[in-house]
């Protein structure tokens, strides 16, 4: 065969179908969520916004991968999650969904897609099942989103809801503010009653304190999932840049670092540069 012909590796990453072989595994289903949460078993949640954080996080074992409008101010450049628009997300949503073989990929749905009525909820989020292959949609909002709940579960889609901090308020809210602290419990409570009995199968908990969100994890029979709502929820949440050092700077609170993957990257691309600077690469071993 001459050298012309013969096969080579995929040069820039072969696609969803490149993934690891691994055993089958059996795709993670709302009653799973709630089955574990009965068994006391705890439940990890990840933001993806692409094929291969999908794919690893997914082999990792994360029940859950969030296509996050946090996308806006982690991919997309911005600085808060407002701008993005659905049309921006629907892409990263499909990658990942391609992507995950166990996984439920839950799509957020952005800021104005979904508070103006339940039926322009209900219409978004078929846009993020047909068009993107979400399992699942997210929105923000307690008791006032009650019926934008009820108008996709009885539609067919289940519901994350999101109470507590709630980014896409954060100017209602008067910046990052953690929220149910003394009085204020008793509204965080009641947001988390009324999302379950509109018919969310989980809720995530953002900046709620430790001893309110165990109690609400108690109270409710959904899954809670916190994000700096301390340990007693049924779930955790990050943003994989946060969690995992690609981004740099001060970090909230309630992240913990477990890698410093800004720093592997930044000198690997020196190295890279200084390699093609002095023309030692590519060498002999890197050219046909
Ligand atoms: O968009 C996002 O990443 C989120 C998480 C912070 C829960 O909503």
């Amino acid at each position: 065969m001459s050298e012309q012909n013969v096969e080579v590796a995929a040069p820039y990453g072969g696609g969803a179908a490149d993934a690891k072989p691994s055993t089958p595994a059996k795709r993670i289903r709302t009653h799973h969520l709630r089955e574990m949460k009965e068994r006391g078993e705890k439940i990890s949640m990840l933001t993806a916004y692409d094929m291969y954080t999908a794919q690893t996080f997914d082999e990792a074992g994360c029940e859950l991968l969030l296509v996050g409008d946090s996308a806006s101010n982690n991919v997309l450049g911005n600085e808060t999650s407002l701008p993005i628009t659905v049309d921006e997300l629907l892409p990263l949503t499909r990658a990942v969904s391609r992507s995950v073989k166990r996984a439920l990929v839950v799509g957020d749905l952005p800021f104005g897609s979904y508070q103006a009525s339940p039926e322009q909820g209900y219409l978004t989020a078929v846009r993020f099942m047909k068009e993107a292959g979400a399992h699942a949609v997210k929105l923000e909002g307690g008791a006032e989103m009650a019926p934008v709940i009820e108008k996709l579960t009885h539609g067919g889609i289940p519901v994350m809801a999101h109470i507590g901090f709630t980014p896409q308020s954060e100017h209602t809210l008067g910046g990052y503010r953690v929220q149910g602290r003394g009085e204020s419990s008793d509204r965080v409570i009641a947001d988390a009653h009324a999302v379950q009995e509109a018919g969310a199968f989980a809720v995530v908990m953002e900046m709620v304190p430790g001893d309110v969100a165990g109690q609400i994890s108690k109270e409710l029979v959904i899954p809670t999932i916190g994000i700096g709502a301390g340990n007693q929820c049924d779930g955790q949440v990050l943003v994989w840049q946060d969690a995992f050092g690609l981004r740099t700077g001060r970090m909230a609170k309630f992240v913990k670092q477990y890698a410093d993957l800004h720093g592997v990257l930044l000198s690997a691309a020196e190295e890279y540069v200084a390699d093609v600077r002095a023309t030692t690469f590519p060498g002999p071993d890197h050219t046909f």
